[in-house]
């Protein structure tokens, strides 16, 4: 989108949740910057959080979701979610129901904040939709939770075209895979695999990958030597929250969640309940994702102008208590305001266009036929070492593991058994479905407690699951 002091003059449509806790203080801190700055949006308020769970019964009306569709665009305050019951996340909600499969954080080092470094520049890019985040668990025994991790093809293909085009449009040199193929050879290893495969149409950038324990220790002894980071899911949540630390903690550290042409920006922070109600909450991180979210609507120089008056006030010493300061967000907030810079559009630079909508994923390549060749059985057994059929029609029993680690054929490892195997059934020519349904209640018939099963399929002779620590 590009922006023109005609443009500014029309005025978008922003939906706006407070939230929970320090929510409310720091979504009005950030109206009233926003207001003052003559920025050119409407606000759309609407509910979402605990508190709206406790009142409406819900902790996400279909109303809000529904105007954050209509909008496009959404600035959120932080919300609570119960630990270990109670209702969903609302931000996993809403990037789900949104498709928001992107999440954008800046860390760059802020002046006047005092961190261990001086010239940290870094976006951290996490898949937003994947990964664990699947929330796919299940009871296996009352011993064993099982958790799936799912990375796809044309998930990662949407999200890493994204990460690269934002790193062209914001003239970044350096772009990172991190992930952890050594381990998880199939799912990060397609994400690095794919990773590359889109670096070959952006030349200008440096690409490259990094195991995600190397990226951990790196980031803690020299961070300015990355620039981009592209992760899956579950490490990007960790190491962006690291890189938040990196630049001077929660309060300081924007994010934007982003889909095709709809967003949703937030705080990296929580809802600080321990400050909640007493004026002293930092609202720089939200006022820095209003700011990307201005990109987002084309409104670079607004977004550009509060940006600098936010650095300016940091510069001049006025900080909140989380900085070691002694400003409430009422005089923080004060000072940004007297921080802006006349409103003159024709001096003000020019910064990059928000980068575009997604693309469409690509179908997938054409594979060789896939041929079944057996399933992985989860039994539950208290006694040890499951008594299974050696034989199921065509299917031989191959393996046993434990944990991983395999525990049959040959001496089990000195290792802790539970109650949950996974039984390998393999047939060295293909079968069909039938013969594994056939197979399957043969199993149930010999009263063995199968859990779940996993189909084992093989492509031009190769493989397509993952042997077990042991098995050759
Ligand atoms: P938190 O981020 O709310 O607080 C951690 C620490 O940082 C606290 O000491 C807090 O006072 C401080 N802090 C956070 N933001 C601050 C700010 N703007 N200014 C000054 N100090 C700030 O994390 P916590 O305590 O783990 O989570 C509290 C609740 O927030 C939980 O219910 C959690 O689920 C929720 N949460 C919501 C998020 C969201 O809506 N985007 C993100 C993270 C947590």
């Amino acid at each position: 989108m590009a922006e023109s002091s005609a443009s500014s003059l029309r005025r978008q449509t922003v939906t706006l949740i407070r939230g929970d806790g320090i929510g409310p203080e720091i979504t009005a801190a950030v109206q009233e910057i926003l207001d003052a700055a003559a920025v050119p949006i409407e606000w759309e308020e609407r509910e979402a959080g605990l508190e709206c769970a406790q009142r409406w019964g819900t902790p996400l009306p279909a109303e809000t979701l529904a105007s954050i569709l209509r909008n496009r665009v959404a600035l959120k305050g932080p919300t609570t979610t119960p630990i270990g019951s109670g209702h969903k996340s609302v931000n996993v909600t809403i990037r789900k129901a949104l498709d928001l499969f992107a999440n954008v954080r800046p860390a760059r080092s802020l002046p006047g904040v005092r961190t261990r470094f001086e010239n940290v520049d870094l976006i951290v890019l996490r898949e937003n939709i994947e990964d664990t985040y699947g929330g796919i668990e299940h009871w296996q025994t009352p011993d064993v939770v099982q958790q799936l991790r799912i990375i796809t093809r044309p998930g990662s293909e949407v999200f890493i075209r994204f990460a690269f085009e934002l790193a062209r449009r914001q003239g970044r040199r350096r772009i990172t895979c991190v992930h952890k193929a050594n381990i998880h050879k199939m799912s990060d290893g397609l994400f690095r695999e794919l990773f590359y495969r889109i670096a070959a149409e952006y030349p200008e950038l440096h690409a490259d990958d990094i195991l995600i324990d190397n990226l951990c220790m790196q980031l803690v002894v020299n961070p300015e030597r990355f620039d981009v980071l592209v992760l899956p899911n579950l490490f990007g949540d960790l190491v962006s929250d690291l890189c938040a630390g990196l630049v001077g903690g929660l309060g300081v550290a924007p994010g934007g969640n982003i889909g095709t042409g709809r967003a949703v920006f937030e705080a990296v922070h929580g809802s600080a309940p321990d400050i909640a109600g007493r004026g002293i909450a930092n609202p720089t991180a939200l006022l820095l994702s209003a700011v990307q979210m201005l990109h987002f609507l084309g409104l670079h120089r607004h977004a550009h102008r509060i940006e600098e008056a936010v650095r300016l006030t940091l510069a001049s010493g006025i900080r909140t208590r989380d900085l070691g300061g002694n400003a409430t967000t009422r005089e923080f907030t004060r000072a940004v305001i007297s921080n802006l810079a006349p409103l003159d559009f024709t001096e003000l630079p020019t910064l990059p266009e928000a980068p575009p909508p997604g693309p469409q994923p690509v179908a997938s390549p054409e594979s060789a036929p896939w041929h079944l060749h057996g399933m992985d059985v989860f039994v539950r057994s208290r006694e040890g070492l499951p008594a299974l059929p050696q034989q199921l029609g065509p299917l031989q029993l191959q393996m046993i593991s434990n944990r991983g680690t395999r525990v049959f054929p040959g001496e089990p490892p000195p290792i802790l058994l539970v109650d949950w195997y996974r039984c390998r059934y393999l047939s060295p020519d293909p079968i069909t479905p039938e013969q594994l349904l056939q197979a399957l209640q043969e199993l149930t018939a010999a009263g063995v407690r199968w859990m779940h099963v996993e189909l084992l399929h093989h492509v031009n002779g190769t493989a397509l699951y993952s042997r077990a620590q042991g098995e050759e």
